[in-house]
């Protein structure tokens, strides 16, 4: 090897080049709820294998069922099932119940890619507003309670009406996707990419995740002013 062949450097690979998800089984845990529902909704829509998770696995049947009617390849479990048989589990959670539902799947979770779409809020008579996680973001929570599972957080800011109405084609956001391993964001980059208008940005590692839940306190109030279902475009890439 010449000193030229030495110090040339692998060309820099193309961000948008990503990963063929279209094989891998989906999770929600939390799927019977308004996001999870409408993110189980989507992906299945899209032709993805879909596990809809809950405490209870007849509620997760039933809302799979009720999916079912106008989707394929929708199924339910409780959510430890629904995490064991996933490739990629998105969590959908409330806020509270989210320490307590991770800790508990610990063990189904490892190895796991898993997709944390939770905004720590709360709501007083001003309207929402970002709480502030002791571990720094919901994400970070997530990453410190399943430290062998393969944390991400994506899909914060879609609106659950507009990812639920049968009659709507396109979601006309972008996702911003967060992590550790640009192996893993590749994948849920692409995933987000299986819906039609969406598309999923690397936004950075799991420490900015606070911003980016947070942002959703004020997508809520921009929904309360103009009455919408507002999602986020990033320009320029
Ligand atoms: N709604 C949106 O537009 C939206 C958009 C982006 C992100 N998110 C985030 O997505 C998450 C879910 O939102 P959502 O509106 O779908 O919430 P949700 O309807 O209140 O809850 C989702 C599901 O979580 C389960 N659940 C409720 N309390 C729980 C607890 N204490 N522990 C474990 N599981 C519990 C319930 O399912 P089972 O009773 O069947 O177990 C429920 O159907 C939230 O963290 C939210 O910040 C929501």
């Amino acid at each position: 090897m010449t000193s030229t062949e030495s110090v040339q450097k692998a060309p820099a690979k193309d961000p948008w080049d990503l990963p063929d998800v279209s094989g891998l089984v989906v999770g929600v845990l939390g799927g019977t709820g308004d996001q999870g529902r409408g993110l189980a909704y989507r992906l299945a829509r899209a032709g993805q294998k879909v596990i809809i998770g809950s405490r209870v696995a007849e509620r997760a049947a039933a809302a799979a069922g009720e999916l079912g009617r106008s989707v394929e390849g929708i199924e339910g479990a409780d959510n430890a099932e629904c995490a064991r048989r996933s490739d990629i589990v998105i969590v959908a959670v409330p806020w509270d119940g989210h320490a307590k539902t991770l800790e508990s799947l610990r063990a189904e979770l490892v190895g796991k890619l898993v997709v944390d779409c939770v905004n720590p809020l709360g709501f007083d008579k001003k309207g929402a507003y970002a709480l502030k996680p002791e571990e720094g973001s919901a994400a970070e929570q997530a990453a410190a309670l399943l430290p062998e599972s393969r944390v991400t957080a994506a899909f914060h800011h879609l609106s659950a009406v507009l990812l639920q109405d049968e009659a709507i084609e396109e979601i006309d956001t972008d996702v911003m996707v967060l992590g550790e391993s640009r192996a893993d964001t590749d994948l849920v980059q692409a995933l987000a990419g299986r819906i039609p208008g969406m598309r999923g940005v690397f936004a950075g590692r799991l420490r900015n995740a606070h911003q980016v839940e947070s942002l959703v306190a004020n997508l809520i109030s921009v929904n309360r002013r103009y009455k919408a279902h507002a999602g986020l475009r990033v320009t320029d890439v």
